[in-house]
């Protein structure tokens, strides 16, 4: 086997997604499982060089893996030839100026969603991705969910007839931050540090739902701040500027209606944080983000309306469970595997910057659907164009 290094520039590593998700559970776990293996008698072996603000974390991170590669100086390393990828975890307010700069050096692009913080932002960076011929991708970890993929695999053998609706409940407590430490970084509450839970979620949602069951043709929501102050990591209290619950219906193409309840505020009586109902005429499952139950047709209880009596059957015991039928990877590392594939075997690759920029859209258009209260169509983009 002949050993081919790529040399990735792994900004944001400190923050929770990028160490967890992106350094440890993907780039690090590629490397223990050997490099990967791209069939052809080499293998792919990922350098991180790990990039952010404050060096001290950074040393820290990096004598705790056994990494030689670590820097404060984003702009040396974009200029430096030795690296071939720009992975972003940062904050999504500091994505796009650093994008735009790895771009212009003619580095391949990864990042987290949201790709910017704006849809004109976001279809500019996948404009000048593609006019400077570079390869690009953004996280869309979502699809790669065991509970996704069972999903997927009914849609695929016909399960449900035709989908009439999708209902996606995702969220939890998040702490206020003074008797109980808050579980999230403070920026998520603040819409100037480009916080928020239309911002962070809609983005899932719109991939989820294209992917799965048609293109969003509309979007109608209602978003609050349900908590409107809360204690940051230095114990000290803050106004939460941006909404923490979303309440969205949004039209399919294809026809079928899919409301999906987000929140930071809504306490867990579910099995999983998040949980997607989706009922056809042939039957409908509920998928989390690992398992998935059905119910077919023929094995519908049929309940007659009377609150007079208790309830007279155990309704959520009647659904059968999916199985595996084969092995999980983590979504993170499974995406990222298929972006380095893209990256030097040319494989084909559609979570592109322009995939991005449509989950952008999304949440602006959610947001403009609130604050205007009224139901707004969704554009479609091709290749950065609005049709
Ligand atoms: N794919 C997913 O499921 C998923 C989940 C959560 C977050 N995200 C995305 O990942 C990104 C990071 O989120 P996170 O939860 O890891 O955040 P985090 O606060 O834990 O980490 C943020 C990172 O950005 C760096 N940073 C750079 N400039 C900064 C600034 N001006 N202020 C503060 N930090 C700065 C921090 O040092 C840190 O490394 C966000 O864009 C978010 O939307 C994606």
């Amino acid at each position: 086997m002949t050993r081919k290094t790529v040399r990735i520039a792994m900004n944001g590593v400190t923050g929770r997604m990028g160490y967890r998700q992106h350094l440890v559970r993907s780039v690090l776990a590629i490397r223990e499982q050997g490099g990967l293996d791209l069939g052809d008698g080499t293998v792919l072996w990922p350098e991180p060089v790990l990039v952010g603000r404050r060096e001290h974390a950074l040393q820290d991170i990096a004598e705790r893996h056994g990494l030689e590669h670590w820097s404060t100086d984003l702009d040396a390393v974009l200029a430096d030839p030795a690296i071939d990828i720009y992975f972003d975890a940062q904050v999504t307010s500091a994505r796009e100026e650093a994008v735009r700069k790895a771009i212009a050096a003619g580095k391949h692009v990864y990042c987290e969603k949201p790709t910017a913080t704006g849809l004109e932002g976001a279809l500019e960076l996948a404009g000048l991705a593609r006019d400077a011929g570079i390869k690009h991708g953004v996280v869309q970890d979502k699809l790669f969910l065991p509970g996704l993929l069972k999903l997927k695999r009914l849609i695929d053998g016909g399960f449900f007839g035709r989908i009439l609706s999708v209902r996606g409940e995702f969220g939890y407590w998040v702490f206020e931050g003074d008797w109980q430490e808050a579980q999230r970084p403070s920026w998520n509450y603040r819409a100037e540090d480009g916080g928020g839970i239309v911002v962070d979620m809609f983005p899932h949602w719109e991939y989820v739902l294209h992917e799965l069951f048609g293109a969003v043709k509309s979007v109608q929501a209602h978003v609050t701040t349900h908590v409107p102050t809360r204690w940051d990591e230095q114990g000290k209290l803050y106004d939460a500027t941006a909404d923490d619950a979303a309440y969205g219906i949004f039209q399919l193409e294809g026809g079928a209606v899919a409301q999906i309840n987000s929140s930071w505020t809504v306490r867990v009586n579910r099995d999983e944080l998040v949980e997607f109902q989706v009922d056809g005429t042939e039957g409908s499952a509920v998928a989390g983000l690992r398992a998935c139950r059905v119910q077919h047709r023929s094995a519908t209880p049929k309940p007659v309306w009377n609150p007079d009596i208790p309830a007279t059957e155990r309704f959520r015991d009647q659904w059968q469970e999916v199985p595996d039928n084969g092995e999980f990877d983590n979504g993170f590392k499974a995406q990222w595997e298929l972006f380095l594939r893209h990256v030097v075997l040319d494989e084909p690759w559609r979570w592109d910057l322009f995939a991005g920029a449509r989950g952008v859209q999304l949440a602006e258009l959610g947001l403009k659907s609130s604050a205007e209260g009224r139901r707004l169509d969704v554009p479609e983009l091709t290749a950065g164009v609005l049709l």
